[in-house]
This record gives structure tokens, sequence and C-alpha cells, in this order.
């Protein structure tokens, strides 16, 4: 997937999404305005406003409201970033230092909430608001609740791949979810779109989370984070379920896990027991599913070069290195 090639395509829409995100974040305490501007400089992939514009082409003429709610959503999504470099002690994010390892806990809680009500002041003004809204403050709860689940789950380190799927659908698939099926509704396409496209955000979000988890057990990737740190959090995530479905006593694994803060040397053992014995090809093999399944939405969709688009963004989910 090139980059260049999605931003052409999106056209002036691209420009005037950064426009209001920039515009939004001015303020004049001068420590956030910094905060902020240091912020965006460093920007990451921007995959959600990409798939909203996108979806909104390809369900009609992109909208006012569609960049808006782009905008939304990539303010939403830094500000749950922000909150969960807290959560998870996080060192790095983007190949930089994270704000609460530069700033500490609070100022990065702070920051957070201050993106997060400039996210929701780009939905509250737009034509199809109370859709819009609903779907917004749904994806909130959810993405608390995933958080809060995950929190329960590393505590006892029961997690079951249930879970793990409920987890990563609140966490992160809802928010590609809410963020193309409000494209959608920003066009005023029909409703048999609009369920079209959140099923495809939907398999996409549940297949990145999944391709995120896999870079955490693997070494040297460019993912500009931290790598280990899921287990060193006693987060069980998909490779390791995937190990675990033909272990012979898989309560000693989950035993590790838990007792992992006094034993730090068995993050390598757990590591090496995943990458040794399948855990990854089995995630991979998931994550192909959701792939297919974001596919299988796509065909819902007149042919144009923006379902193109959206179909080679899922297409190379399943092999990106970042
Ligand atoms: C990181 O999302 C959080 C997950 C859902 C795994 P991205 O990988 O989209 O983060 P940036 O915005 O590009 O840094
Ligand atoms: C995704 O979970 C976080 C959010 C959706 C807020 P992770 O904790 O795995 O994300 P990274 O790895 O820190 O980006
Ligand atoms: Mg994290
Ligand atoms: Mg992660």
């Amino acid at each position: 997937m090139n980059r260049e090639d999605v931003i052409s395509l999106l056209g002036p829409s691209w420009n005037e999404f950064g426009r209001l995100v920039s515009d939004s974040l001015r303020s004049d305490i001068a420590l956030l305005d910094q905060v902020n501007a240091s912020l965006m400089e460093n920007a990451g992939k921007q995959l959600r406003p990409m798939l909203l514009l996108l979806v909104a082409g390809a369900s009609g003429e992109i909208s006012s409201d569609s960049v808006h709610y782009a905008a939304a959503v990539e303010m939403l999504h830094n500000a749950t970033l922000l909150h969960d470099d807290v959560a998870d002690r996080s060192s790095t994010r983007r190949g930089q230092p994270t704000l609460c390892a530069l700033m500490g806990p609070s100022a990065a809680v702070l920051v957070g909430d201050f993106w997060l009500s400039k996210a929701m002041d780009h939905v509250v003004n737009t034509k199809h608001k109370d859709g819009a809204i609903k779907l917004f403050s749904n994806t909130l709860s959810l993405l608390a609740e995933g958080e809060m689940l995950q929190l329960q789950k590393a505590e006892r380190a029961d997690t079951t791949e249930e879970d793990y799927l409920r987890i990563i659908y609140c966490k992160t698939a809802s928010l590609f979810e809410t963020a193309c099926r409000v494209a959608a509704i920003s066009v005023d396409a029909e409703p048999r779109l609009c369920e079209a496209a959140g099923r495809y955000g939907r398999a996409l979000g549940m297949a990145f989370q999944i391709r995120d988890d896999i870079f955490d057990y693997t070494e040297g990737s460019e993912i500009g984070k931290p790598v280990g740190l899921d287990l060193k959090e006693h987060k069980i995530t998909l490779p390791l379920l995937g190990t675990l479905r033909s272990c012979p006593d898989p309560d000693a694994i989950r035993g590790m896990v838990r007792d992992i803060t006094n034993h730090p040397e068995y993050c390598d053992q757990l590591r090496d027991y995943v990458l040794g014995n399948g855990g990854i090809e089995y995630a991979s093999s998931r994550l192909g599913d959701f792939i297919s399944e974001a596919l299988q939405a796509l065909e819902a969709f007149s042919p144009s070069a923006h379902r193109d688009m959206l179909r080679t963004i899922a297409n190379y989910n399943a092999i990106r290195t970042k």
C-alpha cells in the first residue's frame, strides 16, 4: 500500500482533514499548545481517517461531515493512545518517548482528555450528528470496557480466546467499525451499505489488532514501540492462545504469565515457546480469516477507485511490517 496514492485519491479532503485537526488543537496555554504541536508532528499512520474518507468516497460524494468525522476519529484514536501508554507503562510510541515518559502520567491523561473533547466538538455540529454521536459514544464506552476487561483478565492470566476476541473488538475494532459506518452515514448511503461498511471496518480492525499482537512477539520490527510488553503486562494474546490449544499443561503456562513480574526470565522462555510451537502461524491464520471477511464486505459496494483502495489496504494489513 502506498500512502501517497491514498492521499492523491482523497484529494482536497485530506488537506482539509489535516487543517481541521490542527485548528482545533490550538490553545492559549503555551505548554498544551507545544505538546499538541509536537504530537501532531509525529502523527503516525493516520489509517482510520484514511479508511473513513475512502469508505465515504466508495459510498457517495465525500461531504463536509465526512471530513469532520475523519478529524474526530483520528483525534479520538490519539487520545486513547495517550491514555493507553499510561495504562501499559509504555516508554516509546512512534519511535519517540511517550508523553507519559517525558512529562508523567498526569500530563498524558490531561492531554488525552483535551484531544477527546476536541474530537467530540467535530461531531456535535454535523448534519448527521444524531447517528454519529451515538456511534462515537458507544465506541468510547467499549474502549474503556475493553481496557478494563483486559486488566481484569491480566490479574488472573485466565484469558480465553473468546475473551481475547471481545477485548480486541472493544479496544480496537469498534473504532474501525464506527469510522467506516459513520463514513457511509456522512454521505447518506443506503442502510445496506452502512451495514457493509461497518462489517468491513470491524473485520479489518480485528485483523489490525491481531497483527499488532503478533508484532509484540517479533523483535526487530519497525513498529516504533517496545516489543514483549504484552507478556510483561500479563496480557495473553492470540499467539500464546494458539500455542495453548495443543499444550499438555496450559495451567503451568498461565502460571508463568502470572508470575512474570517475579521471574523476568519467563518473558524470553514464553516467547520462545510461542515462536517454536506454531503460535504466530495460528494467529496469522485467524488474521487471514478476518481479512477475507473484510474483503467479502466490500462486495456490497459498486466498483470504484475508492473500493479498490479499501481492498488494497485490507490485503496490505495481512503483511504489514509497521
Ligand atoms: C496503535 O494503532 C494501537 C492499536 C490499535 C494497535 P496504530 O498502529 O494505528 O497507531 P499509529 O496512530 O499509526 O501510531
Ligand atoms: C491497543 O492496544 C490500544 C488502544 C486501542 C487504545 P495495545 O496496548 O496493544 O496498543 P499498543 O501496542 O500500545 O499500540
Ligand atoms: Mg499499549
Ligand atoms: Mg500492542
